[in-house]
């Protein structure tokens, strides 16, 4: 890929509007750091993008070397070469890890890969995360541990490189081991020419790849734009700084339970 050009993108989901006009150009080689306080929109932006069913899109573009992939089924976007590591793999009962494997290679090339072929290039990419290629039996992600589903999604990544890769929270849970591997595997990508958007509160992974940007959205936008400086800001500092400098203010997104609602209703009566 040459260039992902988001523009004004908006979203919403159960009818939340989430994103609310999100602008950003990522050129190719580019690796951003995506910050933001929690709840802000980031993982939202990374799903709409892949165009998860959960987001509906009510207004915005977003152009892949000027192809408008809005329009473009999760699987079309893949085989464009876009690729997600979720902030949450979910299990998938029923289906066998290398199974998945295997059918997501074949769909992203014209003639099937070979057993031989199979076996070569996943044996080589368990080493490079770190886990033991037996797991390539078991059902896709059922009882693995949170760093098993990390590296796991690190792995897909690996087998299909893709041009553009996003990665959401792909640290949390990593023993300092794991965190070192991976952080290797993503800057031999780099290396190779690959995109990167890297959602993470650590800026131990940060410090590892050192990204060329970084962008933090708050309420649904992108607030600011800077180099690598900002991720040690951000870790330093916080997001206070904001509002002291930009005069941005952070809406604290807190989840209103049940319970509370219940509590609030008998207050008020
Ligand atoms: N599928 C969904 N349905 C309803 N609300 C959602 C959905 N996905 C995200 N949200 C809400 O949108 C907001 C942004 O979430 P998210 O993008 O996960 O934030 P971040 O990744 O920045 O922590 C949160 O308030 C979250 O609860
Ligand atoms: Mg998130």
């Amino acid at each position: 890929m040459k260039e992902l050009s988001i523009q004004n993108l908006s979203c919403q989901a159960e009818s939340n509007l989430i994103l609310k006009g999100v602008n950003l150009n990522i050129h190719a080689g580019d690796c951003i750091a995506l910050l933001g306080p929690n709840g802000h929109g980031k993982s939202t932006l990374l799903n709409t993008l892949m165009g998860s069913p959960h987001y509906h899109v009510t207004e915005g573009q977003a152009f892949l070397d000027g192809e408008d992939i809005l329009t473009l089924t999760p699987d079309l976007r893949s085989k464009k070469g876009m690729f997600l590591a979720f902030q949450n793999p979910p299990d998938v009962p029923g289906v066998v890890t290398m199974d998945f494997f295997r059918s997501a290679i074949n769909s992203h090339s014209e003639k099937p890969i070979s057993l031989y072929n199979f076996y070569k290039e996943t044996t080589k990419a368990y080493e490079q995360v770190g886990l033991n290629s037996n797991m390539a039996s078991r059902i896709l992600n059922e009882g693995y541990s949170g760093g098993e589903k990390k590296r796991n999604e690190i792995l897909q990544m690996l087998l299909l490189k893709p041009s553009i890769a996003f990665l959401d929270e792909i640290d949390s849970g990593l023993d300092v081991d794991a965190l070192n591997l991976i952080a290797k595997v993503i800057n031999d990508l780099r290396a190779q020419g690959t995109t990167f958007i890297i959602i993470s509160h650590y800026d131990k992974l940060y410090d590892l790849i050192k990204p060329n940007r970084s962008a933090i959205m708050v309420d649904g936008k992108i607030v600011l734009e800077g180099d690598f400086s900002l991720t040690k800001k951000v870790s330093e500092n916080g997001y206070s700084f904001l509002e002291r400098e930009y005069h941005i203010s952070i809406e604290k997104k807190e989840q209103v339970s049940i319970d509370t609602c219940a509590i609030k209703e008998t207050i008020s009566k």
